[in-house]
C-alpha cells in the first residue's frame, strides 16, 4: 500500500515491538504501513467517527490484514487498554490534542511514548506534556507537497525546557537544518502579514508579534 511521505516518517519514529494507539487513524494508512514494516509493532487503529473506521476496515481488508490491526471506536484515549505503550496523534489541532489527554489523565502514567504531530499549538502541547511527565525525546520536520509538518516524540520522565525551547523546539535548536530555516522563514512571514494587518490599538499583541520576529530572525542569523 502507498503511503505518503508525512505518514511514512512519522511511521518509522515509532518504537520497534511497541503496542500503538493511533488516534484519530481515519484511513489507517499509518497502521496498515506499521503492520506491514515487520518491525513487531501492534496497532489499534481507533477514531471518533463510524465513517473514517469503515474506510479504515475497509483499507484493512483489502491489504488482508484483519485481524492484526484492532479497530476501535471512541473518543480519544477511551479506546485505551492497559497493554498500549506508545500514543500516536497525527492531523489533528494542538488544542483537541490537549483535550484527550486532559480528559483521561489518568492513562498517561502507563504510557512510555508519545509520538504527535498536531496541526497547530505545539507550543502549548509541548509545554502540557512537559508539565505532566514528558519530555521531549526527539523532533522531525517533515515536508510534504507543499506544507511542513512538525513530529514531536515524547518520552515518559522529566526535564524543564527555555521560552526559547519550548518555541522552537529544544531538539530542533541541535538539529537545525535546511527544514527548520524554512518552517521559520514561514512563521516570520506569517507574523509580519499579521502585523500589517493587526490595528495598533492592539498594542500587546503586536507588541508580542514583533518580539517573536525578531527572536526567528535571530535564530535564523547562525
Ligand atoms: C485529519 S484526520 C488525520 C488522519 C491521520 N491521523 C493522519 O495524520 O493522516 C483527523 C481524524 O481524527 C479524528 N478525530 C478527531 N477528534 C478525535 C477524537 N477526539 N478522538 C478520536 N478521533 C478523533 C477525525 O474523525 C479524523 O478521522
Amino acid at each position: 500500500m502507498k503511503i505518503n511521505h508525512r505518514l511514512k516518517v512519522l511511521g518509522d519514529l515509532v518504537p520497534d515491538n511497541s503496542t500503538c494507539l493511533d488516534i484519530g487513524c481515519d484511513h489507517a494508512f499509518l497502521d496498515i504501513y506499521l503492520e506491514q514494516s515487520n518491525r513487531g509493532i501492534k496497532a489499534i487503529a481507533s477514531d471518533i467517527k463510524e465513517g473514517p473506521l469503515e474506510q479504515a476496515k475497509q483499507n484493512i481488508r483489502r491489504e488482508k490484514l484483519e485481524g492484526k490491526i484492532e479497530v476501535r471506536l471512541g473518543n480519544g484515549l477511551d479506546t485505551y487498554t492497559k497493554d498500549i505503550n506508545t500514543i500516536i496523534i497525527s492531523g489533528m489541532g494542538g488544542r483537541n490534542i490537549i483535550g484527550i489527554f486532559k480528559n483521561n489523565m489518568k492513562y498517561l502514567k502507563n504510557i512510555e511514548t508519545i509520538i504527535l504531530s498536531p496541526n497547530n499549538y505545539q507550543i502549548d502541547v509541548k509545554k502540557f506534556l512537559c508539565k505532566n511527565g514528558f519530555y521531549i525525546d526527539d523532533e522531525e520536520f517533515v515536508k510534504d507537497k507543499k506544507f511542513i509538518y512538525q513530529i514531536i516524540i515524547f518520552k515518559k520522565g522529566k526535564k524543564s525546557y527555555t521560552k526559547r525551547q519550548y518555541f522552537f523546539g529544544p531538539i530542533f535548536l541541535i538539529k537545525k537544518g535546511e527544514l527548520f530555516k524554512e518552517y521559520y522563514e514561514r512563521e516570520c512571514k506569517t507574523r509580519e502579514i499579521m502585523l500589517e494587518f493587526l490595528p495598533k490599538r492592539f498594542y500587546l499583541r503586536r507588541k508580542k508579534i514583533q518580539k517573536e520576529i525578531t527572536e526567528i530572525k535571530n535564530e535564523l542569523k547562525d
